[in-house]
């Protein structure tokens, strides 16, 4: 496992970062008993992964808290709470003391005293002139109690796939680490959100790697039509067939290319793999300590994606 310095905080991050959210949730979203969920975190870091994120609302933080509650201190954990109630985008946004009762929550469900990393979740550009006024003095008091080490904020990437609210926030000054959504069919991050994370000294964990788009074919063909849709895709420019065949030239396929395309990215630390399956955490952890994909790949993608803000992958 390779390691980085993850920006201002200075700790010493895997490359590799376990994502405990996405479509498999550690496999619950599938049907994974608790245990096998457990046993998925107990891979990771006897692969050397150091780096969890998890979330109130994945309901993975009591598995997450069960599976390190041996190594607490050898690991960190990133986990989030969203400024509304999950699920209700009408609800009325928690208050800073509201919030700082969510964090409670969060670390009864870890079984831990303190957050290495703790995030607004999912934020959006219209909010965030009320997360700098109300919530972040809130977390700023919870890192002075010792309760929270870093702060961090995550994107909506799913509609914010040009990173509106990332490139609002980051030259703040507020956010330790932000989250990004980076892949190859989208590497729009890398012009309006990387270039101002270096620039700050801003940890970047990367999400949606590969997602429903790079693990599916049915994926892949939704995603690029929905580019072809938004007119940023030539697609007499690939193979009917096979649209991202050249990519297994080097590499040992898709998933395998999309995890290296993020992991050489100049200002992404940490490239999050969500999975339940310890076989693909074994592969996707191999891949991220691969090294960087063939130039010619590298040239094609640029020619076919460099441009395209439109997707996230989903
Ligand atoms: N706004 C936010 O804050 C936000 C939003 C989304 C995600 N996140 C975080 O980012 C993390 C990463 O996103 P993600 O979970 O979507 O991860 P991802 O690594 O981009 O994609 C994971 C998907 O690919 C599949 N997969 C993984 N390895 C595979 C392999 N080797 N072969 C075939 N399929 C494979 C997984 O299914 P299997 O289980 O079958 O492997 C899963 O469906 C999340 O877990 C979460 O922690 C944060």
């Amino acid at each position: 496992m390779h390691y980085k310095t993850l920006g201002r905080t200075g700790l010493s991050v895997s490359v590799a970062g376990l994502g405990c959210g996405g479509h498999s949730r550690l496999g619950q979203a599938y049907g994974n008993t608790v245990e096998q969920s457990i046993a998925v975190v107990h891979a990771a870091l006897d692969l050397g992964i150091n780096w969890i994120d998890t979330a109130a609302a994945y309901g993975t933080e009591k598995i997450v808290g069960e599976a390190v509650k041996d190594r607490r201190d050898r690991i960190m954990i990133s986990t989030k709470t969203a400024i509304l109630p999950w699920g209700q985008p009408s609800a009325k946004p928690y208050s800073g003391v509201e919030i700082l009762e969510q964090l409670e929550k969060n670390l009864g469900r870890l079984g831990t005293d303190y957050i290495d990393l703790y995030n607004v979740h999912g934020l959006v550009h219209e909010q965030l002139p009320y997360v700098n006024a109300e919530i972040v003095p809130a977390l700023i008091k919870a890192r002075e109690q010792g309760k929270i080490r870093f702060l961090g904020v995550t994107e909506h990437f799913g509609s914010d796939t040009n990173h509106k609210m990332l490139s609002a926030a980051v030259p703040t000054n507020a956010w330790d680490v932000v989250m990004v959504g980076f892949n190859l069919l989208n590497p729009s991050a890398r012009r309006n959100v990387l270039r101002l994370t270096q620039a700050h000294n801003v940890g970047v964990q990367d999400m949606f790697a590969v997602r429903r788009a790079l693990s599916n074919a049915d994926g892949l063909k939704e995603a690029l039509d929905q580019i072809e849709k938004a007119g940023q895709l030539d697609r007499s420019k690939l193979d009917t067939a096979d649209p991202l065949g050249f990519l297994n030239e080097g590499t040992d396929g898709i998933v395998d290319a999309a995890y290296r395309f993020c992991r050489h990215e100049p200002g992404i630390d940490i490239v999050l793999t969500g999975t339940g399956n310890i076989d693909h955490l074994k592969e996707n952890v191999n891949s991220i300590n691969r090294g960087p994909l063939p130039s010619k790949s590298l040239a094609r993608l640029e020619e076919l994606f460099g441009q395209v803000d439109s997707v996230s992958g989903n």
